[in-house]
Parts: C-alpha cells; sequence; structure tokens
C-alpha cells in the first residue's frame, strides 16, 4: 500500500506492510552513508533489519523517553556525523516512534543544512501522525518542540508487524490520535475503530486512513495556519493534562480525554 505526500514542493513515498523492513534501502534507492538513529527501548531487531539493505551504516541509539529530545542529543548526533565523515548527500534513518523521528529530523534537517532523512516509525502514534507532516523538533527550556523545523522525510516505511512489540498502553495511546482523526474527519474510519474485531488485521487499513487524513491536511496547510488546527482536536485541554500529569499519563491518554471534554455526550458514550 502506497500514499504519496506532497509537502513543501516535494513529493515523497509512504509505504505501508508487514514484515519488509529489510527492503528498505532498495524501496528508497538509499545510497552513500546512513545513520540510523534509534533508541534503547525500541527492540534493536528493527534497526538491524533497516540496516541489512544498505552498504555504510552507522548507528546512533539514545536513551528512551521525551526525556532525550533534548539539546544535548541534538547536539551529539550531530557532532557523531561529522566525527564520521557525512556528507550533504548522506542520509539519517528514524527507526523508533515520535521521539526519535521528531529528534532525527531536526538532525537531519540541520547537519549541512539539510540532508535526506526518512523515517521508519515504530509506535502507533508515529504511524498514524508524527512520520508524516515534516514537522521535526527538540524540547528547549522546558518547552516541548520549541526549537526545531519543517522538514519533510524524502520517504517513510511502515511496517505494522512492529506493533507486535509495542505495550498496550503504547498502542492505545497512538489510537487515540486515529479516533482525534476519524472524529474530526472520517466516519467510516470512525466505524472500524468502534467495531474491530481482529486489530492486528485490521491496523494498516486503519493507518492508511488515517495518513491519507493527515495528508489532505498538509497538503492544505503546511504551516499550521488553518485546516491543520482541526488535527489539534482534543489538544488544548490534552496539553494541559500532560503538563500536570507528564510522566504518569501518555500523550495519546491525555489527547482522549482532552477529546471528551468538547464531545457530545452521544459520542462520550461511543
Ligand atoms: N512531528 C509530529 O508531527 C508529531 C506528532 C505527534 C507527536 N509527536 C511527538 O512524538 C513523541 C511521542 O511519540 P511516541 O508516542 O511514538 O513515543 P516514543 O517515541 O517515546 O515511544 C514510546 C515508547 O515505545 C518504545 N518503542 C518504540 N517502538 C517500539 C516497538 N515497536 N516495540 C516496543 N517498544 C517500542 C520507545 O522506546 C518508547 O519507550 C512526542 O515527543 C511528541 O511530541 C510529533
Amino acid at each position: 500500500m502506497k500514499i504519496t505526500v506532497s509537502e513543501k514542493k516535494t513529493e515523497y513515498e509512504v509505504v505501508i506492510g508487514k514484515g519488509f523492513l529489510s527492503s528498505f534501502g532498495e524501496r528508497f534507492s538509499v545510497s552513500g552513508k546512513t545513520l540510523i538513529v534509534s533508541d534503547d527501548g525500541v527492540p534493536q531487531k528493527y534497526a538491524e533489519e533497516v540496516a541489512k539493505g544498505l552498504k555504510s551504516v552507522y548507528k546512533f541509539v539514545i536513551t528512551q523517553g521525551e526525556g532525550s529530545k533534548n539539546l544535548k542529543n541534538f547536539s551529539d548526533v550531530l557532532a557523531f556525523m561529522l566525527e564520521n565523515g557525512f556528507e550533504r548527500t548522506d542520509n539519517v534513518v528514524a527507526v523508533g516512534g515520535g521521539v526519535v523521528g521528531d529528534l532525527a529530523g531536526f538532525v537531519a534537517a540541520s547537519y549541512m543544512r539539510g540532508v535526506n532523512f526518512y523515517n521508519v516509525p515504530t509506535t502507533f502514534l508515529s504511524e498514524v501522525d508524527s512520520s508524516i507532516g515534516g514537522k521535526t523538533a527538540i524540547d528547549f527550556c522546558g518547552v516541548k518542540n520549541s526549537v526545531g523545523a519543517f522538514y519533510p522525510p524524502k520517504g517513510v516505511l511502515i511496517d505494522t508487524d512492529t506493533l507486535k512489540t509495542l505495550g498496550k498502553r503504547q498502542l492505545s495511546s497512538g489510537i487515540a490520535e486515529s479516533v482525534k482523526m476519524a472524529a474530526t474527519f472520517d466516519k467510516e474510519l470512525f466505524s472500524l475503530l468502534e467495531n474491530t474485531d481482529d486489530f492486528e488485521r485490521d491496523a494498516e487499513e486503519i493507518i492508511r486512513k488515517s495518513l491519507e487524513i493527515k495528508k489532505r491536511v498538509v497538503e492544505n496547510d503546511f504551516k499550521e495556519t488553518g485546516l491543520r488546527r482541526a488535527l489539534n482536536f482534543g489538544h488544548t485541554v490534552g496539553h494541559a493534562i500532560e503538563s500536570a500529569c507528564f510522566p504518569r499519563l501518555l500523550h495519546g491518554e491525555c489527547v482522549a480525554l482532552g477529546m471528551l471534554v468538547f464531545s457530545s455526550e452521544e459520542v462520550r458514550e461511543r
């Protein structure tokens, strides 16, 4: 399954499937040096699979968690690339969730004024949401995502087999973002989420439908001036809850609570 996204005058492909991480290099014709950025909570077999089809591979593993989206890691990854002679035509691949994607994407946007960036998201949240749209960032001076860049990837590869190792809470947190997209744009997706009796079977369809929504919104409003704000449904109250309850509650859990406040009684009950 393929989706083509147009952002900032560039087009890229999102491929969704199962058991095909090792085809990454070939699918996107990746050449030159490649830095794979991951975190220590992501099963390392995923980075190893991605590395299989690549020639000159380097790896950088950060500590898992939001705390890693910081200036020190940003600087350490850049220094690692300089030390290893990375050039402007080389590549950075994020293999992990939104934390890895946001940090690695910002590194890619900044090194030599921009190298090729690819995303291989491995959490449900990053597969339905953060892997497309071009937002990259780190947290700075205690403010989430306050320093970053709009920098679209060259390609995104989503392998739904990676969800098999994801904990239930992380999965539900990601599903909340999908519910948000369904509630704002797509009643068929809402009904699929509500009625699925085999999530593993339907995951690919849910991801595709969610990404189609985000794609439409991003293509029409890349810099988040109007329509894209609709995707912030649940986030105003959600962010307030997150500030008060971090790190006890996950992002999606806070968004879910934030959406409930603004939902009708009927939707709330469903
Ligand atoms: N750029 C965007 O458009 C955008 C959109 C939404 C959220 N975000 C950002 O995304 C981040 C949250 O992302 P997230 O929810 O993916 O969290 P995350 O990246 O912190 O990942 C959650 C946990 O799951 C682990 N993990 C990842 N993949 C796994 C797998 N397949 N199996 C087992 N464990 C796995 C990680 O090690 C981590 O401990 C936040 O920083 C948020 O700001 C960015």
